[in-house]
Parts: structure tokens; sequence; C-alpha cells
């Protein structure tokens, strides 16, 4: 089955198109113009997605070397994420799937981050845990079988990507923050600071990046203008420090508590390259599986909802006309 998917969730306009045998195109245009607010605008997001969207289908379109009349069927990203933005996905996806009699089939944005090494045609092992850390969501979640998922862990107050935005601010970093820190801590030494690591007591799979943000601006402060530009690498990799620790040791007590031996890691913050080896190391020290998505596949991007999409339609699933945007849609 043939699969436009499309992405309009946050600041990517992204199509794509998939089929039995994977990805055939995954076009991510990243909206600049955010950048210079330091943060995502949500009205510019939207008219950003209204200008670019169908240029973008239409890329995914001719890179997969496929027409609108080879598509089967269509899946858009319904939620969780920015009103206005998701409404321009969703509208697109309606018209295209009425203007061809195909069905659609809204998606739930973390399931498609789930699903991103799955698209890469990576075998995905029944139970798998799943740490989501994205911009707006830091998740542990039990797969037992296939489009079944539990949160078993979650974040109390900001979501790991979140926390890398927000200290890169603190910082005087640009905006996103995450490549920002990482760029900055690779100058840096890791052990420099003793940044805090928050809800490590036993059985505990929620997550706390507040107080680490807190730990960082008070930090600053405590520095004069020279010394704090000096001293932001050390800062910046003590910090990337605290939040791989938490992730790694949260995730390896989730895969004990639930008896798997299968990690599978997404959301924006997996691009990351220091916390990707250190993921690396800890898997292969006990032996456990892990699926790591390509980096592009981290960040939000359409290829990760058409497969999740497909894998619902393949069983008979799909929307109505009346689906409306969830912006605060959990899984
Ligand atoms: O999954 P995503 O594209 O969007 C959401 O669904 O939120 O994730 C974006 C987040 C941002 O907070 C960004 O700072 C973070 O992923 N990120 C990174 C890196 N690249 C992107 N965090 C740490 N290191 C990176 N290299
Ligand atoms: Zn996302």
């Amino acid at each position: 089955m043939l699969v436009l998917g499309i992405e309009t969730s946050c600041d990517e306009t992204s199509a794509a198109v998939v089929d039995e045998g994977g990805i055939l195109s995954n076009i991510i245009a990243t909206q600049q113009i955010h950048q210079k607010y330091g943060g995502v605008v949500p009205e510019f997001a939207s008219r950003a997605h209204m200008r670019q969207l169908l240029v973008i289908i239409e890329a995914a379109l001719q890179e997969a070397k496929k027409n609108l009349a080879d598509v089967q069927a269509l899946a858009v990203t319904y939620g969780p994420g920015l009103a206005g933005s998701l409404l321009v996905g969703l509208s697109v996806c309606k018209g295209i799937a009425l203007g061809l009699q195909k069905p659609f089939i809204g998606i739930n944005h973390l399931e498609g981050h789930i699903m991103a090494t799955a698209a890469k045609g990576e075998a995905v092992e029944y139970p798998f845990i799943c740490l989501v850390a994205s911009g707006g969501h830091t998740l542990l979640v039990y797969a037992e079988e296939p489009l079944q998922y539990k949160v078993i862990g979650r974040t109390l107050d900001d979501a790991a990507g979140e926390a890398f935005d927000k200290v890169a601010k603190i910082l005087g970093l640009g905006y996103p923050g995450g490549p920002q820190i990482e760029r900055a801590a690779a100058k840096g030494d890791a052990n420099a600071i003793a940044f805090p690591r928050a809800l490590m007591e036993n059985d505990n799979l929620d997550f706390s990046f507040s107080g680490l943000k807190t730990a960082v601006y008070y930090h600053v402060r405590t520095l004069d203008a020279n010394s704090a530009e000096q001293m932001t690498p050390d800062i910046a990799a003590s910090f990337q420090a605290a939040v791989i620790d938490v992730l790694i040791e949260k995730s390896l007590r989730a895969l004990e508590l639930f008896h798997c031996r299968h990690l599978v890691l997404a959301g924006g913050v997996m691009r990351n390259r220091t916390l990707r080896q250190a993921f690396q190391l800890a898997c292969s020290e006990k032996a456990l599986k892990l699926s790591l998505p390509d980096p592009e596949l981290c960040t939000d991007n359409a290829a990760m909802i058409a497969w999740a999409g497909r894998m619902r339609l393949l069983q008979g699933q799909s929307s109505s006309l009346s689906l409306d945007v969830a912006p605060n849609l959990t899984l």
C-alpha cells in the first residue's frame, strides 16, 4: 500500500511517500523564521505550513517517482501539536483524500516517533520499551504488541528537549538549543560541574528537568560575563551529561521492571551524538538490543507518520472527514 504522509504539528513542514519497500521519499522543510524569536511563534508556523505544504507534497511525490494517482491512502498528524499548524496539515490531507476518493488516517505524532526506526525497515521485536525525548515530550512507553502503548513514565515538568532549548537560552546560544549545546559541549569537561539528577530513587520512571535548568541558571548567575563565556563549554557538557545519565538510568530501569531486552529510542534529542554513543555503550554492556533512528528520522518528519499510518490502514483502520485536530492528544 502506497501511503502519502503529512506532518505539520510544529515548525517542520514535511511530506513523505512510503510503501512495502520502506521510505521512498521524506521531504522536511524546517521553518527558519522562528530562530530570531528564540522559539516557535504559532501563527508564523501555521502560515509557513500554508505556504509550503503543497510544494513539499509535490516534491515528495517527485522524489518517490510517483503521481498523486498512485497514492492509495494518506496519513496525517492530528495531534499533539500547535492547533493552527495541525489544522493546515489535516485540512490539506482531507482535501486530497476527498479528491482522490481514497482513505486517510489521523496519526498520533508520538506514535509516529515510536515507529521511526521501523520506518527504516528495522525489525521491531515486541515487547519493547521506547524512550521518546523531544521538544514537547519525554515519555517511557511499554509496547507489548503492535499498536498498543502503555505510558510508564513521563516528565513532571520540562521535556528533555525543552531543557536543552532553555539552557541554550540561559547560555546565550541560539534556537533550537539541542544542536548548540551539543556543539559547545564538545569542547567542555562533562565532570566540571555536578548538576543534579532528579527522581533517581528506585522504581521511579518519571522525569523532572526543571530543577536542572534552574541549577544551570543559578550557576551562570554566580559568574561574571567573561568567565560565564569561558565556562560555557564546561556548563554545556556538564548539563548534557546530567540529562544523558537520567535518560539512560531510567530506560535501563524500565527494561528491567518490564522484563524487556529491546530499547527503541525516538525524538529530536536522540540526534545528540554523545547521547547516542552513551546509549550504545550502556546497551552493549548489558547485551540489550538498541534501535536508534537515523538523525533525520529523530526530529519531526512525515515518513514516521506515513509508516505508522500504513500499519493502521493495513489493519483496516481509517478516519472520517469529521476528524478534528487534538492539540493535547496523549498516547
Ligand atoms: O522531535 P522534535 O523534532 O520535535 C518535537 O516533537 O518536539 O524535537 C525537537 C527537540 C528540540 O528541543 C531540540 O533542541 C532537540 O529536539 N534536539 C536536540 C538535538 N537536536 C535536536 N537535543 C539535543 N541534542 C541535539 N543534537
Ligand atoms: Zn516530534
